[in-house]
């Protein structure tokens, strides 16, 4: 499951080699990737858009101007979600709309939208492939950074025989498996817990508190950690998200028992991301049996809690320490602030509320601030940004255990 919860958006143009998609989508799923599908008008002729569906498990985006698309996942909200953006097959009309930089219909908006890794898999007549004019899309889009999957040779739709055919969707998914996988090892041997989730507080029986939080940061910065080779210890809260693969999971409840699951695993520990929206304050008393519902007003009286990072952070050694920060406003002063405070390294700073994204969304957009330094990150997939962050966090961290 190397493509655990990575966002792959799937981009099919009409060829008869938009079949093989079908295989790919699965393949994709298989390994743990959540697709979505983009068809061209033309793609549609060759395969219905219901068996994209019935695959991808999500409804398949044709139309560029359509409300009721748009109001359900717009284009650009589409294009953030993507963490992988593959066109296969890709015709030679659509490598001459991106070559040129169109936007005339959904797939080639979507292009000049994404902020991640595109790779194309073109399919096509071996004199269409070989013309001097698709060679030459071809080296544009490739100076626009697409990852190009060259087509096969063999024999074609039309009875020829040439270079033209798409690469099968194994060849393709194991392409991407690989480029993932040979991510730079910038964490390699590093021991790292992240702590992610929300706390949940009970009152009583049945009752509890907590914060909003739907795990997803920290799951992806897990993922992205483990990815560039460290040793990852995940610390959860409660969230809806399965465990990543290959790292350990420890699951908690309520603030104490995520310190203390920290406290018991900080050893050893050369990394500390506190992405988990702990709950600051638990109630003093937890009834035994359900609070009956009795007087117009209820009063609960709540204890602090500890400060987990704070706590990690003022150990004797203690780990390059990175801290969250979602803040309604004045996200740079309230971040900075918990930075000195709190004596961490980094901070990540996200706006919350409102449309800027944030909680149960897909995407983020982080501000990192560091004692002399900041460094934006704009909105994208959590699970982009997550490796942009561990990449930022890798450079910190072996600039203050060696430094130059
Ligand atoms: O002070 P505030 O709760 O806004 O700080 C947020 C940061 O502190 C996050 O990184 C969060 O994981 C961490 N935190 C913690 N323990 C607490 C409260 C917050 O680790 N009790």
């Amino acid at each position: 499951m190397s493509l655990f919860n990575r966002h792959i958006l799937l981009g099919v143009t009409g060829g008869i080699a938009a079949y093989k998609a079908l295989e790919l989508v699965r393949l994709l799923k298989k390994e743990g990737a959540q697709v979505r599908v983009v068809m061209t008008k033309a793609a549609c002729e060759f395969i219905a858009p219901l068996s994209f569906q019935a695959l991808s498990g999500h409804s398949v985006h044709i139309e560029l101007l359509d409300v009721d698309a748009e109001n359900a996942m717009g284009h650009i909200e589409l294009a953030r979600w993507a963490d992988i953006f593959i066109i296969a097959p890709a015709s030679a009309n659509t490598l001459s709309k991106f070559s040129h930089g169109s936007a005339d219909n959904l797939l080639s908006t979507l292009y000049l939208a994404a902020n991640c890794p595109v790779y194309i898999a073109p399919a096509m007549n071996h004199v269409m492939w070989n013309h001097v004019a698709t060679q030459t899309n071809i080296q544009i889009v490739q100076s626009h950074g697409i990852r190009l999957i060259s087509p096969e040779a063999g024999e074609q739709a039309c009875g020829e025989i040439g270079v033209g055919r798409m690469a099968e969707p194994q060849t393709i998914c194991t392409r991407i498996l690989a480029d993932l996988t040979q991510q730079p090892q910038v964490l390699a041997g590093v021991n790292i817990i992240i702590t992610a989730g929300a706390t949940r507080e009970p009152l009583d029986a049945v009752r509890y508190i907590t914060n909003r939080s739907s795990g997803k940061m920290g799951y992806a910065i897990a993922c992205a950690a483990q990815l560039a080779g460290a040793n990852v210890t995940l610390i959860s809260g409660i969230t809806a998200l399965s465990p990543p693969k290959n790292c350990r999971f420890i699951q908690t409840e309520t603030a104490q028992a995520m310190h203390n699951a920290v406290f018991e695993n900080i050893n050893p520990c050369d990394i500390f991301i506190g992405a988990a929206a702990v709950a600051d304050y638990r109630p003093i008393e937890v009834a035994q049996k359900k609070i009956k519902k009795k007087d117009d007003t209820l009063t609960l009286t709540f204890q602090k809690n500890a400060d987990i990072l704070a706590d990690v952070a003022s150990t004797k050694n203690p780990p390059f320490t990175v801290g969250f920060a979602a803040e309604t406003h004045d996200l740079e002063h309230y971040a900075r602030d918990k930075l000195v405070r709190k004596k961490l390294d980094m901070i990540a700073a996200n706006w919350v509320g409102g449309e800027r994204g944030g909680f149960e969304s897909c995407e983020n957009a982080l501000d990192i601030f560091w004692q002399d330094g900041h460094k934006s990150l704009p909105m994208t997939g959590k699970e982009t940004l997550a490796t942009q962050l561990i990449s930022l966090i890798a450079e910190r961290f072996h600039l203050k255990i060696k430094p130059i």
